[in-house]
């Protein structure tokens, strides 16, 4: 029902984007990359955005098609088990750093793609 939700949410989001406007702060993935990591949507959705648990699978954010208004408004609002980030917390420049640096992760990677287990 969550998962449900979740995606009737994020459908509606995309049906309603508006584009990211001119004044919107730019993105700057590096900055991204500590906000990240200091907000801890690492814990959850990992590293490299592969994604992960949290009460149930967390999604992978990695090359995420979202544009960056779309994200600060499920940001914003939480998502079902997502807690919400209030602009307190994380600002939107931050919110346009992550989006930055969720499209440079590498997200899964093959077994085979990954040295140490190839030995
Ligand atoms: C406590 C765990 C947790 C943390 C921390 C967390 N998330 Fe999430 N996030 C989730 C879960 C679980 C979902 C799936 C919600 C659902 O659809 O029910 C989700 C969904 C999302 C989605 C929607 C993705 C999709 O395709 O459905 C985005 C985008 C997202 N998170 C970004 C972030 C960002 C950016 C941060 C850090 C600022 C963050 N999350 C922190 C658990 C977390």
């Amino acid at each position: 029902m969550n998962f449900i939700n979740g995606a009737l949410a994020i459908a509606l989001l995309v049906l309603c984007n508006a584009a990211w406007s001119q004044s919107a702060p730019a993105g700057d993935a590096a900055d991204g990359k500590r906000a990240y990591l200091a907000d801890g949507c690492f814990i959850c959705h990992g590293r490299a955005g592969q994604g992960g648990a949290m009460n149930y699978p967390a999604p992978p954010l990695a090359q995420m098609g979202y544009s960056a208004e779309v994200l600060k408004t499920i940001l914003r609002a939480g998502l079902n088990d997502m807690p919400a980030y209030a602009e307190a917390v994380l600002s939107d420049k931050d919110v346009a750093d992550i989006h930055a640096y969720l499209r440079v992760l590498p997200g899964r990677r093959d077994a085979k793609d990954i040295p140490l287990l190839n030995q």
